[in-house]
């Protein structure tokens, strides 16, 4: 494959195939996998006028022992599935959707990145209403699909800092504040913040509570976490925020290096206490965030360069396991077979 796996960015590549699956009379059928990137869409699909949709995000590691391993799958079953039931959505079994990675991934195999290139496969499930309705119903038709695409660094990779814009007037849509679910809709609200934002020179945009503009919620891609003055790992208890398998994930690593971790409201002011801020999610990994805009308002947060040794050490514990390269307690890694 002549691809420059250092340098892919997070882009859509096409690759073999996709798999397809649909449910009909209240079964999903067997599924297949479909070379073109493309599918027919009834004009009525309730995805299209309704946003009657969820979608997922995970990577598939090849680690250091050779072997190609997806991160944490069942849980982006599980939240796709409490998707799917705040939209009226068929449900998919949780063993059609990790037979459906493993299948769709195999299919690709020469796509997943090499060992030590920093790249990993995307693997990109959704959950799409695709009978014809008129009237807003839920459809009585759906498709699950899952693409994979090769991807590298979302931001700009390993542990460079990138900077942050609050998108006060935005927080009243609540782009993702819909109660735990990753719908597309979500998406297409945040997409006018996200080009304002880029369009100012931020790379990354972050969002208060819609109430007050008091706590903050979480980064339009990614979740927010801080180390704060005690060395505590403080992540926002908030019903605005995606439950990001990553920040899971972290938590949990967190606790095993000794850290004291917390899940509790956070008031915009604290920013100025905090010694690290990070945006952690699957695309974005851990991004350190060193500067927070806020109108004429800016907030230093952290090292210049690079990050600080807090981020430093989650972000080995964590990658690490991810590629292999430290064992697996809690039984993430699933080997593709
Ligand atoms: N928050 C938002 C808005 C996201 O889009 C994502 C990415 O999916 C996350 C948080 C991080 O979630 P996860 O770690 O499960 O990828
Ligand atoms: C992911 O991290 O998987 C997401 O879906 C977030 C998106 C910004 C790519």
């Amino acid at each position: 494959m002549a691809l420059d796996w250092s340098n892919l960015g997070f882009a859509y590549r096409d690759v073999n195939c996709h798999i397809r699956y649909t449910w009909k009379n209240g079964k999903w059928d067997e599924g297949i996998l479909e070379k073109e990137p493309y599918f027919p869409v009834h004009i009525a699909a309730t995805c299209l006028h309704y946003g009657q949709d969820a979608f997922e995000g995970l990577k598939v590691f090849r680690t250091k022992s050779g072997a190609i391993c997806a991160f944490r799958p069942i849980e982006n079953a599980r939240r796709m599935n409490s998707s799917a039931r705040r939209s009226c959505m068929a449900e998919v079994p949780e063993e059609l959707f990790l037979d459906a990675v493993n299948r769709v991934v195999k299919a690709n195999e020469e796509f997943v990145p090499p060992y030590g290139t920093g790249a990993s496969l995307y693997v990109r499930p959704l959950l799409l209403g695709t009978g014809p309705q008129i009237g807003v119903n839920a459809a009585d038709e759906y498709t699950f699909i899952i693409l994979v695409t090769p991807v590298g660094a979302y931001y700009k990779g390993g542990l460079q800092p990138v900077r942050a814009l609050v998108m006060d007037e935005f927080d009243r849509a609540a782009p993702h504040g819909t109660g735990f679910v990753k719908m597309g809709g979500n998406y297409g609200a945040a997409l006018l913040p996200h080009k304002i934002c880029h369009d100012k020179g931020y790379p990354i945009d972050l969002y208060l509570d819609p109430v007050q503009h008091k706590y903050i919620d979480e980064f339009g891609t990614s979740n927010f976490i801080a180390i704060d003055k005690n060395g505590a790992y403080v992540t926002p208890l908030s019903h605005s925020v995606l439950p990001s398998i990553t920040n899971n994930g972290l938590r949990t690593v967190a606790k095993q290096l000794g850290m004291d971790v917390q899940v509790r409201p956070i008031e915009f002011e604290e920013l100025r206490t905090f010694q690290e801020v990070a945006s952690v999610g699957t695309a974005v990994v851990i991004t350190p965030v060193n500067e927070i805009h806020r109108g004429d308002d800016v907030i230093l947060v952290g090292p210049r360069e690079g990050c600080g040794p807090y981020l430093q050490k989650l972000y080995d514990a964590y990658t690490s396991i991810q590629w292999g390269e430290a064992d697996d307690p809690y039984g993430w890694r699933v080997e593709i077979k």
